[in-house]
């Protein structure tokens, strides 16, 4: 598990001091994020990846790996990841496969990345529109967090990021919710600062009892089954918002089980509009069962929800399929 994920302020300016000494740099850095931030970055060899899904392939992989050894990067090569969770995704896998694996870490530029996809070890790409279907687990070995980079994040992107924090605070941390509840996090530094990391302890606490994903880091799916496939289906939504209808859905579904108090279950919902996330999505279900199906999250004949018992407390659900 990743030891070192620092979370704060003023961190980019300090980056160097978190590399490793004497290494050569490759910087897989996000193309947003480079036009904003170049001047830090350009003191490396830098690859350029442009953020959106339809790039999150191993098309792309394949040019990374070329340029990797153009450039002449062998085993001893660091790789830096910069960016939100597609870039961190992206270039997590590439130094996890390049040569049969190099050392990295991230520096995650997206509200989204800090709380979620550069913790915890996972990347991938997509196949065929299907999200993260071949990847590893792999550790990096330091993230750095700095929320000064949000301060350039769309207003958009930003509520996605606080989709993931609402999943986290429903999965483990209540007093993470009441906190989200009462405070417009992107106007306080510092209790942004603390949220992050109590986001990132929920992940954290659970990825160490179960790093590969065999029981309990599953619940970290909660939002995820549902979110995929309206993720798949349209162009609409965002990563975090196809997570916030998924995390509704799940509501819905633990409802009907008597899982789950109505009153909760509203309170959530609250939350997730309080922020200005979408709540519901008008296309067929019969269609969002299908892509369901073909999911990873797909286990032979059943399918795994992540059902909300309490705010804080959550289980999962196999259903035949
Ligand atoms: N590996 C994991 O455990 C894990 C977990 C959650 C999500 N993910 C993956 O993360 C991806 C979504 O990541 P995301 O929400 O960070 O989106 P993203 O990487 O697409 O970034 C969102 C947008 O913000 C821009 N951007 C990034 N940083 C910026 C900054 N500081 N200022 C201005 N613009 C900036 C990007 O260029 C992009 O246009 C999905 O592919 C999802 O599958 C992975
Ligand atoms: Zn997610």
């Amino acid at each position: 598990m990743v030891k070192n994920v620092i979370i704060g302020q003023g961190l980019l300016p300090r980056l160097n001091e978190f590399l490793p000494a004497g290494k050569r740099v490759v910087a897989i850095v996000d193309s947003n994020v480079y036009a904003l931030y170049g001047d830090t970055f350009r003191q490396f060899e830098c690859i350029i990846v442009e953020a959106s899904e339809e790039k999150k392939t191993l098309e792309t992989m394949g040019k990374i790996y070329s340029q990797l050894i153009e450039s002449g990067a062998d085993r001893g090569v660091f790789i830096l990841g910069v960016g939100g969770g597609i870039v961190t995704d992206i270039a997590g896998f590439a130094a996890a496969t390049y040569m049969r694996g190099v050392d990295f870490g991230f520096v995650a530029t997206t509200l989204l990345a800090q709380i979620d996809a550069s913790v915890g070890g996972k990347n991938g790409v997509n196949i065929g529109g299907y999200k993260n279907m071949a990847g590893t687990f792999r550790q990096p070995l330091f993230v750095l967090s700095d929320v000064d980079l949000l301060d350039t994040l769309p207003e958009r992107e930003f509520r996605a990021g606080m989709a993931e924090m609402i999943k986290a605070a429903i999965v483990g941390d209540a007093a993470l919710f009441t906190l989200i509840e009462n405070h417009d996090l992107r106007a306080d530094k510092s209790l942004l600062i603390n949220a992050i990391r109590a986001a990132v302890e929920v992940k954290i606490g659970i990825v160490e009892r179960d790093e590969t994903e065999q029981g309990e880091r599953r619940k970290l799916n909660l939002g995820h089954t549902f979110g995929h496939a309206v993720e798949k289906l349209t162009r609409q939504f965002n990563h975090g918002e196809a997570v916030s209808i998924g995390i509704v859905e799940a509501c819905r579904m633990s409802v009907e089980r008597g899982l789950l108090e109505p009153s909760t279950a509203a309170r959530i919902e609250g939350l997730l509009k309080k922020w200005g996330l979408p709540v519901e999505t008008d296309l067929p279900r019969g269609e969002l069962m299908k892509a369901i199906r073909h999911d990873k999250k797909a286990d032979g004949d059943a399918i795994r929800f992540v059902l909300p018992r309490a705010i804080g407390e959550v289980e999962e659900l196999k259903t035949k399929n």
